[in-house]
């Protein structure tokens, strides 16, 4: 295994490991995305035994202690399995996340104290600024949320668009329906009904990138993308209605 490093905006790297034994034969990749700034940033944490290869890979972008934010989507292990491990390594670093992720889990499980930061809250990274927007259960987990990069008009977008195989780091294509393949064999997203309506609040953002943890990572028409995304699952949910 090893994990590779592509710029998928102006300063935002993706750290990318793909692991062949998941969703085999296609496989899967492990996204991280190093967000380079006054005070850096990593999004994304990955599995505690996924560090070894992680860190370093870090490391050839700049020193891990120089970390300052930790962050990630919801609370699970590819999420945040390696969160104390990043805290132990970068001295001045914080995990931040939304009020309902610090309150139900993070106070508990963090070595150190981490910020809370409220719905639309921007943290000013330094040549950087990354707006927290809370998604409840999207696409899954109560306290889910995204960041939105607006200096690059990045979404860093989770699992979002998650789709199976080793593709290149960044794309053009449309991605629903690879995203819908996995959905399928996944069932990963908590189908709701806030589901369409958060992605379309998304989409307002008109994202030119979106940054996929699971997958390649798109460029383009990112609103276009994410109204795709919701009118997919809108049929999905239509269909479930129906039965
Ligand atoms: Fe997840
Ligand atoms: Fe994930």
């Amino acid at each position: 295994m090893e994990t590779t490093i592509a710029e998928v905006a102006d300063g935002i790297f993706r750290l990318s490991t793909y692991l062949p034994q998941i969703a085999a034969p296609a496989g899967f990749t492990m996204n991280q995305f190093l967000l380079v700034a006054d005070e850096p940033m990593l999004f994304h944490l990955g599995h505690r035994e996924l560090f070894p290869l992680v860190a370093p890979a870090v490391a050839r972008l700049l020193p891990v202690e120089r970390l300052r934010w930790l962050a990630f989507g919801h609370v699970e292990a590819d999420e945040c399995g390696s969160m104390n491990q990043w805290l132990a390594a970068a001295p001045h670093a914080e995990v931040a996340h939304g009020a309902v992720g610090c309150m139900v889990s993070l106070n508990d499980m963090a070595d150190r104290p981490p910020r809370p930061l409220a719905d639309g809250e921007v943290l000013d990274l330094g040549g950087k600024r990354v707006r927290h927007l809370d998604t409840p259960h999207v696409p899954h987990n109560w306290e889910s949320r995204v960041l939105y990069e607006e200096t690059t008009g990045t979404l860093l977008c989770g699992d979002l668009f998650t789709h199976l195989g080793n593709g290149p780091p960044v794309v053009s294509d449309d991605l629903r329906e690879q995203a819908m393949i996995a959905e399928e064999a996944f069932l990963a997203t908590s189908l709701g009904p806030h589901t369409v309506s958060t992605l379309h609040r998304l989409a307002e953002l008109e994202p030119r990138t979106l940054a996929v943890m699971h997958g390649s990572s798109f460029s383009g028409d990112g609103g276009g993308a994410l109204r795709g995304l919701a009118d997919a699952y809108q049929g999905r949910l239509d269909a479930m209605a129906a039965v």
